[in-house]
């Protein structure tokens, strides 16, 4: 039984082989309608509960897809109407799930929930997202960066704006898929050191340029994400936006990167703040893909947790 809880933590050789089985899947679904079921049925008669303690509307549809596709069956919990958000433990609420379901996909905020959940629970655990990382997106983008430009290792990927949750995924990447990363945003939003030490102690570059025109030269990848995350207090959004106003993804910030640099971003985007439609919607921009590729890479990820 494997959790899925991040992607440092997560072996190698597993988070590529969950690359290829996701690349297989879709390739074998290509011209179905969305709602075929795979030929095999892997998550025949198993059934998985969604958490959401956070909004969401990929994950939700993506992991809810999956795994009927698959042929197995959902519970789609928000942690407010469960006894979670009114006082009983994660513990126990972890060893209730698991006289009931097969796997469990949580959202949530505190890092501690999710590892509390893992700990307790008798089935695998998914981490669809913390305020520390949100791995899947991540595996979703690795597949789909290699669908269009080849093997990502030994690139430079550039994350712009602030240093978040999906940005230490991406970080994580770094280090286990083997590409040079380039941080750029305002010294109070970094990423977590911790990050850096990791991805360089897999031998690549991680660094910090606080010029976003310097940081993007060389580019093949270029992410953003939103300035105020679902974790960050309204009370900050000024604050953030003042920030980060310069750190904007934009066509002339894009002509500094490799003429066929990808743009990512994990949506929901705000657009004409962390990037313009004019990137969004641009040739070089991948938004869509990525978004499907979410799909592929949880089927992969949840066969590799129950082994099927
Ligand atoms: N990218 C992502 O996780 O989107 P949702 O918040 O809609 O799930
Ligand atoms: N950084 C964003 C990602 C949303 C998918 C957030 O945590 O709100």
């Amino acid at each position: 039984m494997n959790s899925f809880l991040d992607i440092h933590t997560t072996p190698k050789n597993d988070l590529r082989a969950i690359i290829d089985s996701a690349r297989a899947m879709k390739d074998a679904r290509d011209g179905q309608p969305k709602g075929a079921p795979d030929p095999r049925q892997p998550l025949a008669d198993r059934m998985v509960a969604l958490i959401f303690e956070k909004p969401s509307t990929r994950t939700r549809v993506s992991f809810d897809l999956g795994v009927r596709q698959m042929g197995g069956q959902t519970l789609v919990l928000s942690g407010q109407e469960m006894q979670l958000g009114h006082g009983e433990t994660i513990a126990d609420t972890a060893r209730v799930l698991s006289r009931y379901v097969d796997l469990i996909m949580i959202r949530t905020f505190e890092e501690a929930t999710l590892l509390e959940m893992a700990e307790y629970a008798t089935v695998p655990v998914i981490n669809g997202l913390t305020n520390r990382t949100h791995p899947c997106q991540i595996m979703a983008d690795v597949m789909t960066f290699e669908e269009h430009r080849g093997p990502i290792a030994g690139r430079k990927v550039v994350w712009v704006g602030d240093g978040n949750n999906v940005c230490a995924s991406v970080m994580h990447a770094a280090g286990q898929f083997g590409f040079d990363f380039t941080f750029t945003g305002p010294q109070p939003l970094d990423p977590e050191f911790e990050w850096f030490e990791f991805a360089r102690a897999q031998g690549v570059r991680a660094e910090i340029e606080r010029d976003p025109v310097k940081a993007v030269q060389g580019a093949d990848l270029v992410f953003a994400d939103t300035w105020v995350s679902m974790h960050d207090p309204q009370s900050a959004k000024e604050r953030r936006h003042n920030m980060l106003r310069g750190y904007q993804v934009n066509e002339e910030l894009m002509s500094h990167a490799k003429p066929d640099a990808l743009f990512m971003h994990c949506l929901p985007a705000h657009r004409e703040d962390e990037v313009t439609s004019a990137v969004m919607d641009g040739p070089n921009s991948v938004v869509w893909d990525e978004a499907e590729n979410r799909l592929h890479a949880q089927k992969a990820i949840m066969r590799w947790c129950l082994g099927v």
